[in-house]
């Protein structure tokens, strides 16, 4: 199934009340991770990063894309839509980085181009892994990492779509979780475990850890409503994968 056309379309659409929703928290400070805007500085997922070729999978506008860059990196910002790219370079600071419309499922860089490849709820949550994550493996070089964060499948699983959150009681079958469907006709993507160990390894990556970021209580979730509203200081909301190329 081809859903580049239709996830375009649809951030396209809803780019503008995203980013007026969104990056008051998530472009509050650099590198904050997920829907908990949980600091890299905790997880430690990515490292330094100066001097380092780095790719970020479905950049949104920019908003680790240009703290990386500020850092010294040398950054390429790569998404499909059009009018997150826009809102990307208007909010691009000193520290300038190319931004690039494409895919994640069909990269238009050639092989060992970038050293870290990484994205939060974007390229991997947003694209078919099973084509994005042999995508990314193509472009790093030996030694380079693969480093991105989804929704878990836990999160997914108790998701009640009548009630639009997220609940103590299992909605939904774990197996067969693929695809979901999203507005418009758009589709975003959830494996289990066992499936993204399979498609990294499958890939030829070695998982180097797999970070479940835990929000301390009373830390608001910026996307969904949780019943009850500590549900992921309680059970893990987000999968954080920490790969390299050998
Ligand atoms: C939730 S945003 C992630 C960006 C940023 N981290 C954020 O949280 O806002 C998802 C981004 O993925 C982009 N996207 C959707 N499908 C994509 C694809 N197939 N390849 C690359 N980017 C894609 C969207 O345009 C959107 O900017």
């Amino acid at each position: 199934m081809d859903s580049i056309p239709a996830n375009r379309r649809l951030w396209n659409q809803i780019s503008s009340a995203y980013q007026h929703e969104h990056d008051p928290q998530i472009g509050a400070t650099p590198r904050l991770w997920g829907m908990y805007s949980i600091p890299d500085a905790h997880l430690h997922a990515l490292g330094d990063v100066t001097g380092k070729r780095v790719l970020e999978l479905g950049c949104g506008a920019g908003q680790w894309s240009r703290a990386l860059a500020a850092e010294g990196a040398t950054v390429v910002g790569l998404d499909l839509s059009e009018a997150q790219l826009a809102a990307a370079a208007r909010a691009m600071g000193a520290a300038r980085y190319p931004l690039v419309q494409g895919a994640a499922e069909q990269l238009p860089f050639a092989a060992d181009s970038f050293d870290l490849v990484f994205c939060d709820f974007g390229g991997l949550s947003w694209a078919p892994p099973h084509l994005a994550v042999p995508q990314a493996a193509r472009v790093l070089g030996r030694g380079g990492r693969l480093v991105f964060n989804v929704a878990s499948p836990w999160f997914e699983v108790c998701y009640d779509e009548a009630a639009s959150r997220v609940t103590t009681t299992l909605q939904q079958d774990y197996f067969g979780l693929n695809t979901i469907a999203e507005d418009d006709g758009a589709t975003s993507y959830q494996l289990t475990y066992g499936d993204w160990v399979k498609v990294l390894r499958g890939a030829g990556l070695i998982i180097d850890d797999l970070i479940e970021p835990r929000p301390e209580l009373g830390t608001p979730n910026g996307y969904n409503e949780t019943d009850p509203p500590d549900w992921a200081h309680r059970w893990p909301a987000e999968l954080l994968w920490v790969t390299h190329k050998p």
